[in-house]
């Protein structure tokens, strides 16, 4: 597995499986790997004959007061954790003056109310940090495929409308959320719970199902089912970001529950934010 810092480096390589007709999947991460982003590697690897990951934790999608300078960087393990793996091929492993070199004043934005609402909506010029730094990975990786989690389903959904926008010739793939047995989405934050916080939290995955029961039984307002979310999770006595019902294409507000829509959530267990999600076909 080869570890590469350097952006010529990573063009000369990439260059290189070009040349031999290699097809190239890319996962890329902020490092404090889990099972959620080795099942991206299962899935990159089963459909690609090159696999490249990057770990980089990208300052432009935090902002003030948010978590980056505690996010986890544990990077030798991440290492170790790809290398196990025996699928990987690279890991792009860039620093941030080189992701943004001084004077760097280049963003790559979107323009729609997708990047403002839901998460958007909590974490102003979070997706201009996401878009931004994707368009520059894509740039320098050049993958055939591009393998992204549908646990950040808004963040999936606005990459596949910036690559398709600005035509990219990658085609995003996105992949199903990886839970623990009680329900809990996989995420690198899960570990800043304490003992009791992880035990409260999988109070956002059982307010989703109960969500998704409710549609089964024939509940088709969003604002019932909204309701009952909230009801749920604050008997918790947990936080609640949001709650919110959303058409899949363009994440625009659903007053009914018809064709595919997304149920998306977000919660403060303690100071730690968690989101979650579920999209029900009709
Ligand atoms: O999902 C993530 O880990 C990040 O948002 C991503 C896509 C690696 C961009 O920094």
């Amino acid at each position: 597995m080869k570890i590469i810092k350097e952006i010529s480096e990573m063009h000369e390589y990439t260059a290189k499986l070009k040349k031999r007709g290699h097809s190239t999947g890319f996962v890329p991460t902020m490092g404090a790997l889990h099972e959620g982003h080795l099942s991206l590697v299962d899935r990159a690897s089963a459909e690609n004959n090159k696999i490249i990951v990057s770990i980089f934790v990208n300052p432009t999608q935090f902002g003030p007061g948010e978590d980056f300078d505690k996010y986890p960087r544990p990077l030798k393990k991440d290492l170790k954790m790809l290398k196990e793996t025996r699928k990987v091929d690279c890991v792009f492993t860039p620093d941030r003056d080189m992701m943004y070199p001084p004077g760097a004043a280049s963003y790559v934005t979107l323009e729609n109310e997708m990047a403002n609402v839901l998460c958007g909506a909590s974490r102003p010029g979070h997706f201009k940090g996401v878009t931004t730094v994707v368009a520059e990975l894509l740039n320098i990786v050049k993958p055939d495929r591009l393998y992204l989690g549908q646990k950040d389903a808004q963040q999936a959904l606005i990459l596949s409308k910036m690559i398709k926008d600005l035509h990219y010739n990658t085609e995003a793939v996105i992949c199903p959320i990886v839970r623990e047995k009680d329900g809990l989405a996989l995420s690198s934050r899960n570990a800043y719970l304490t003992p009791e916080q992880r035990d409260t939290a999988p109070i956002l995955y059982k307010s989703l199902q109960m969500a998704e029961s409710m549609v089964e039984l024939g509940e088709r307002s969003a604002e019932t089912i909204k309701k009952e979310i909230r009801r749920k999770i604050k008997e918790s006595g947990v936080e609640i970001d949001y709650v919110e019902i959303a058409g899949t294409e363009d994440l625009a507000p659903a007053e009914i529950i018809a064709g595919n829509v997304l149920i998306a959530a977000a919660i403060f267990v303690g100071k730690t934010r968690l989101i979650d999600n579920t999209i029900i076909k009709i």
